[in-house]
């Protein structure tokens, strides 16, 4: 096979060139990192997990008419995507207090929120993902006030649809981070959800026990974090065919 000119090496995922232009191949990798890269460490088979899981979810996304950047999965690690321009922006959405949110307002984690919230970071490793206001957003031309109330409402439109697939399955949503791109056709532009959707960047809470299932039993040392990540698969009924055996089968990267 020939070799696809590597795009883009990140923490999570390396972008290749796609098979056609305007196309990027997002292989997952094993690695797992936090705390603005301070925590370092690998989930074994969470690059299968997370292909599987974020394909699941933006397909599913896709057929309530949220536009994507998922066109398919090409094997146990990788997937097709539109190649867009990213928006530097990392939409979070919150419907249960933890995290940063649970820190900065010094509530308990777990508490209700009594709506959800959405919140807007500026994308830089460098200065480790600033909180950022709209008066920032637009001042600095990273989108506009429109731009601002379409990424506000798919947000919500996602959140309400996965909190619904979720609970279906016994997980609440307790918050999510989105990213979204730019998409050109001629003088046209879309904004399209991109990046992924999975344990690495939701809180997901078993309904009963309220035992994590996400990437924060990596950040807390909880332990268990490839069977947490598997639990969820297995219940939104995606386990890979011969159950986790099948997760280190055949795979692509170059
Ligand atoms: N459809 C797409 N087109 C172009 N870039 C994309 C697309 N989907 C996701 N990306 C970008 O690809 C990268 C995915 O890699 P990864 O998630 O490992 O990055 P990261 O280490 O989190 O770094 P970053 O801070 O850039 O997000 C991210 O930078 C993400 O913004
Ligand atoms: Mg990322």
């Amino acid at each position: 096979m020939a070799r696809r000119r590597q795009i883009y090496e990140g923490k999570a995922k390396v972008l290749f060139e796609g098979p056609e232009p305007g196309t990027l191949v997002q292989y997952f990798k094993d690695d797992a990192t936090a705390f603005n890269n301070k925590k370092k460490g690998t989930i074994t088979g969470k690059g299968v997990l997370n292909n599987r899981i974020s394909e699941y979810l933006m397909i599913k996304l896709g057929e309530i008419g949220i536009p994507t950047h998922f066109v398919r999965r090409l094997n146990m690690r990788e997937q097709l995507v539109r190649e867009v321009e990213i928006i530097p922006l990392e939409v979070v959405v919150r419907n249960i207090s933890a995290g940063s949110l649970a820190q900065r307002f010094g509530l308990s984690e777990g508490t209700p929120l009594p709506r959800s919230i959405v919140e807007y970071y500026f994308k830089s490793d460098a200065l480790g993902d600033p909180m950022v206001a709209e008066e920032h957003i637009t001042a600095f031309g990273w989108a506009t006030t429109q731009d601002i109330d379409e990424l506000m409402s798919m947000s919500l439109r996602v959140n309400d649809f996965l909190t619904g697939l979720f609970l279906g399955v016994g997980i609440r949503l307790v918050d999510f981070k989105l990213e979204f791109g730019r998409l050109y056709n001629g003088d046209d532009m879309q904004i399209v959800l991109a990046d992924e959707i999975s344990p690495d960047n939701c809180r997901l809470w078993d309904l009963k026990t309220g035992e994590k299932m996400d990437k924060d039993r990596f950040r807390r040392d909880l332990g268990n974090v490839e069977d947490a990540y598997q639990e969820v698969a297995r219940r939104l009924g995606i386990l890979p065919e011969g159950g986790p055996r099948d997760l280190k089968g055949p795979e692509t990267m170059q």
